[in-house]
C-alpha cells in the first residue's frame, strides 16, 4: 500500500510516499480502506517536532479518516463505513485501528465529509457546551473560517445564537455566510471587534494578540474559551481584565476530555454524526488532494490559505 511517511523532521515538503506492507489487524483491530483523510493543523507541527506530544520517527501522519471495513469482525461487515480520530497514521492506503475507536458512520454521509468532521464538530461542540451558550446569546468566533471555526458558526447556529463570525479576509468572511455577522481583523481588529457593542461567547482556535482584544470585548458574565493556537502565539491575558469585566475563561482539549470521559465523548459524537446525516450541518471541504501530494495539502493548511477542511483522497 501507499503511505506518506515523515522521515526527518521538516516543513510539509518533507514528506515522502512509500510502498509499504498493509498493516495486518491484530485480534482487537478492524482493518480499513482508507476512503478519505483529513488535513488537520497538528498534523503540520508533528512533521516539523512543533507539536507538545512528539512522536517517533519515520511515521505516517494524518490524524483523521473515513475508511471502509475490508475484513469483517467486531460488529462490522465488509464495506461498512466507519469514522476515526488517531494520532497518526490516517495518509495510507489502509489502516487497522483498534476496533473500539471506530465509529460507524450513518448511511449517506459522504467520506469526503465525514472525514473531517469528527475533530472540529465535536471540538465546537464541547466548546459550546461549556460556554453555556443558550438561543438568543451572541457568540464570537475567531478564525471562523477555518476547520473548528466553521464548525464553531454552523453549531452555534444550530444553537439558534447569534453569531459574529470574524477572520482575515473577505474570501475567508465569504465561507461563513451562515453566520449573522462578519468582521474583518486583518487590519483593525480593535476597532472592528469593538464595534461589535459586547458579545456573551468568545470561541477563539487562534490566540495571539487577538485574544486578548476579543476577552475586551466580553459582556459581564461573558464567557471566553480557548481552544488552539493557530497564529503560533499563547497569548497571556491580565487576570485583572477576567476580574473588572466579571467574565469566565474556560479551556477545551479534546484529545483529554476524550480520554477522560470516553462515554459522553461518543455520545456527542453519534449525536453530532445523527445531525450530519439529517442534513442540520453543513460542514465545508474546501480542498481535495491525491495522497502523493499530500505535501501540497499540508502546505495549504500551513500558509493559513485553508478555508473549512482541507482532504487527501488516496
Ligand atoms: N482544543 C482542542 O481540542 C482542539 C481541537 C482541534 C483543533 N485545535 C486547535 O485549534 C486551532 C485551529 O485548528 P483548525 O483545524 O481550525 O485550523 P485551521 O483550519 O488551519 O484554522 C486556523 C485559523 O487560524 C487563523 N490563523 C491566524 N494566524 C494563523 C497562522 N499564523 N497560521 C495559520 N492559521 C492562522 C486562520 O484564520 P484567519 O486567517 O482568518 O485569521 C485559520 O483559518 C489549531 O491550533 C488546532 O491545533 C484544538
Amino acid at each position: 500500500m501507499r503511505a506518506v511517511v515523515s522521515l526527518e523532521v521538516g516543513p510539509p515538503e518533507s514528506l515522502v510516499l512509500q510502498d509499504l506492507p498493509e498493516p495486518q489487524p491484530a485480534t482487537d483491530e478492524v482493518q480499513l480502506r482508507v476512503l478519505a483523510a483529513a488535513v488537520n493543523f497538528p498534523d503540520v507541527l508533528l512533521v516539523a517536532d512543533g507539536y507538545q506530544v512528539p512522536v517517533p520517527r519515520p511515521f505516517i501522519p494524518g490524524s483523521e479518516l473515513c475508511g471502509e471495513v475490508t475484513r469483517a469482525g467486531h460488529g462490522l461487515d465488509v464495506g461498512d463505513r466507519v469514522v476515526a480520530t488517531v494520532m497518526t497514521g490516517a495518509f495510507a492506503e489502509v489502516v487497522s485501528l483498534p476496533a473500539d475507536t471506530v465509529t460507524r458512520l450513518p448511511d449517506g454521509v459522504d467520506p469526503l465529509v465525514a472525514a473531517g468532521f469528527l475533530v472540529a464538530y465535536t471540538t465546537a461542540f464541547h466548546a459550546l457546551r461549556v460556554a453555556e451558550v443558550r438561543a438568543g446569546e451572541t457568540v464570537l468566533v475567531l478564525g471562523a473560517a477555518g476547520g473548528v471555526g466553521l464548525a464553531c458558526v454552523d453549531l452555534a447556529k444550530h444553537l439558534a445564537a447569534r453569531v459574529v463570525a470574524a477572520a482575515s479576509s473577505p474570501e475567508k468572511l465569504a465561507a461563513c455566510g451562515r453566520a449573522d455577522v462578519l468582521v474583518d481583523y486583518s487590519n483593525d481588529p480593535r476597532t472592528a471587534l469593538k464595534a461589535l457593542g459586547g458579545v456573551d461567547v468568545v470561541l477563539d482556535p487562534v490566540g495571539g494578540a487577538l485574544s486578548e482584544t476579543a476577552l475586551r470585548c466580553l459582556r459581564p458574565g461573558g464567557r471566553f474559551v480557548t481552544l488552539g493556537y493557530a497564529s503560533g502565539s499563547i497569548p497571556a491575558i491580565p487576570l485583572n481584565l477576567v476580574l473588572l469585566k466579571q467574565v469566565i475563561v474556560r479551556g477545551f482539549d479534546l484529545r483529554a476530555f476524550n480520554a477522560a470521559h470516553p462515554e459522553q465523548a461518543a455520545q456527542a459524537q453519534q449525536e453530532l454524526l445523527v445531525l450530519l446525516a439529517d442534513g442540520h450541518l453543513h460542514p465545508t471541504v474546501s480542498r481535495t488532494y491525491p495522497l502523493d501530494q499530500a505535501a501540497a495539502a499540508l502546505r495549504h493548511v500551513a500558509d493559513r490559505q485553508a478555508i473549512g477542511k482541507v482532504v487527501l483522497v488516496p
